[in-house]
């Protein structure tokens, strides 16, 4: 059990590699907010009750600065303090970069960085106050490492995830206050399914050195590493788990 004690918040954890992170910490000991937009957080927080560890959902749109302050507080109030903060809700809508709309645009970068922004913002003093602290983003392999064709708003938010953990770890790391991120490549989630051709998938799975698609607990194991005193000498640093699509 690396988490006893901690409290983490986890954003988009009603479902896909959010509810995985949620699970895997509560497992690791740690008190989870499992914040979301969608009301599914009551069955994540159901499951890690049943498993003897404590949870508390909360609807929280990451893109709305009042609605991340809202779940910072809700998150003191019900556990005193602040561990570990993970930056994981996220979307990505494919569009081709010359039909894309300034509100498609404005819509992907409010939710995938700034969302990261408001979100540390809201933990940020009651790290600072604890003098120790733990924010992981989780990134992405499009835009932190390669480029993504129809992902162009998605790929850019996520470089400017990668540019934001470098920065935030620089400047917080005097607070005792540690920021890292993570790239998935290709995981299977309910997000990857929404329209997704089943045949191609395994197609794609076959194209990749480990010959399958990674699945939330190959993201959610490097959350709790990095969430762990395991890692306590890491920070700023960009950890890539794609099954080594971009080694090829
Ligand atoms: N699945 C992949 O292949 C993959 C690869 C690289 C990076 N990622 C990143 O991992 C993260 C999770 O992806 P996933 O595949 O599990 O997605 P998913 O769509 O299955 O789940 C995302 C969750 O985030 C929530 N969410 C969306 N907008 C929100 C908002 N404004 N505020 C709060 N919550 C919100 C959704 O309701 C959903 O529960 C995202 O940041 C994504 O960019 C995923």
């Amino acid at each position: 059990m690396k988490l006893v004690g901690k409290v983490a918040i986890v954003t988009g954890a009603a479902q896909g590699i959010g509810r995985g992170i949620a699970l895997a910490m509560s497992k690791e000991g740690a008190m989870v907010v499992v914040g979301d937009v969608i009301d599914k957080t009551a069955d994540v927080v159901r499951e890690i009750e049943s498993s003897g560890s404590e949870a508390l959902a909360v609807k929280a749109n990451v893109a709305n600065g009042k609605e991340t302050e809202e779940m910072a507080r809700a998150a003191i109030r019900k556990f005193g303090k602040i561990d570990i903060l993970v930056n994981n809700a996220g979307i990505y809508p494919y569009r081709p970069l010359i039909d894309m709309r300034e509100d498609e645009w404005d819509r992907v970068i409010g939710i995938n960085l700034k969302g990261v922004f408001n979100c540390t913002k809201a933990v940020l003093p009651k790290m600072v106050e604890q003098k120790s602290g733990n924010i992981i983003n989780i990134c992405s392999i499009a835009g932190a490492v390669v480029g993504f064709s129809n992902l162009v708003h998605y790929s850019a938010s996520k470089g400017g995830v990668l540019g934001f953990t470098r920065a935030a770890a620089l400047e917080l790391a005097q607070y005792g206050i540690r920021v890292n991120a993570i790239a998935p490549g290709g995981i299977e989630t309910p997000g990857t399914k929404v329209g997704a051709d089943e045949e191609a998938l395994k197609q794609f799975a076959q194209t990749l050195p480990l010959k399958r698609m990674g699945q939330p607990v190959d993201i959610a194991n490097l959350v709790v590493f990095l969430a762990s005193d395991d890692s306590s000498y890491i920070t700023g640093q960009l950890l890539i788990a794609d099954g080594g699509f971009t080694i090829q």
